[in-house]
């Protein structure tokens, strides 16, 4: 894989990556954004919410576009490790197969089944770190498994540290009836991929009153062994 670094992300990189990302042969979609009343489920919110649909993406999620710009840039052959919760690890394996390469993904032992009997926290490693000002480890669980890593990387601190103006929190219980309220609408989300919708929701987020905002969805890779222990 190419060189990785915290240097500032411009204009130009994204729009180079943008247009790697829609040429690439891994058949990125451009998924659809639609205004949450097209779902029809009335919602007790102030402002006006746009869903963002990568849980429609190829895949199941956001992280193909990802996937798409580094398999364009790195050398063909060699073998490659990656560590996910899933959502990474499944583009990454489709990707591995399209260009004919080599790559092992390693997983955490929690089985999804196992999801919704974990304890719940209230605090993620990228926030710990934040408070801290250095990339920490904790023990994390939670029903939003791909986002309570075990440790915040450096790279990702530091471009945290640059670029997020602020983190919110949500437990356990709003995502779960996040993940049920975007069910009911029709829309198969997992918890990891609804963390914004339940901000918006259960109003985290100060100054939406009375603005457009979107939110995106970004996976939908949940079974149905884990949606049956989700409020109805
Ligand atoms: C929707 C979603 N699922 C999962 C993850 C974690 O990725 P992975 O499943 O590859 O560990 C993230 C991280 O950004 C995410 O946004």
């Amino acid at each position: 894989m190419g060189e990785v670094s915290a240097d500032p992300i411009t204009l130009d990189l994204l729009r180079e990556a943008r247009e790697t990302v829609s040429s690439s042969p891994l058949g990125v979609i451009n998924t659809p954004m639609i205004p949450w009343c097209q779902t029809t489920l009335p919602l007790d919110i102030r402002c006006n919410i746009h869903i963002k649909l990568e849980n429609m993406q190829r895949t199941g999620s956001f992280k193909i576009r990802g996937v798409a710009n580094q398999f364009a840039r790195r050398p063909k052959g060699g073998h490659f490790v990656t560590m996910s919760a899933g959502n990474y690890g499944k583009s990454f394996t489709y990707a591995s197969k399209h260009y004919g390469s080599k790559g092992k993904v390693v997983m955490p032992e929690t089985a999804p089944v196992s999801r919704s009997t974990l304890i719940q926290v209230r605090a993620c490693t990228m926030y710990r770190s934040f408070i801290k000002k250095k990339p920490v480890g904790m023990d994390t669980k939670s029903i939003a498994s791909g986002l309570a890593p075990p440790f915040a990387g450096t790279l990702p601190f530091e471009l945290c540290q640059r670029y997020v103006e602020g983190i919110v929190l949500i437990n356990d219980e709003e995502i779960k009836a996040a993940v049920s309220t975007l069910y009911r609408s029709g829309l198969v989300v997992e918890p990891s991929g609804c963390t914004a919708f339940a901000a918006i929701v259960n109003d985290k987020i100060p100054e939406l009153e009375g603005k457009s905002v979107v939110c995106i969805l970004r996976g939908e890779n949940i079974g149905k062994d884990e949606l049956v222990n989700f409020p109805g």
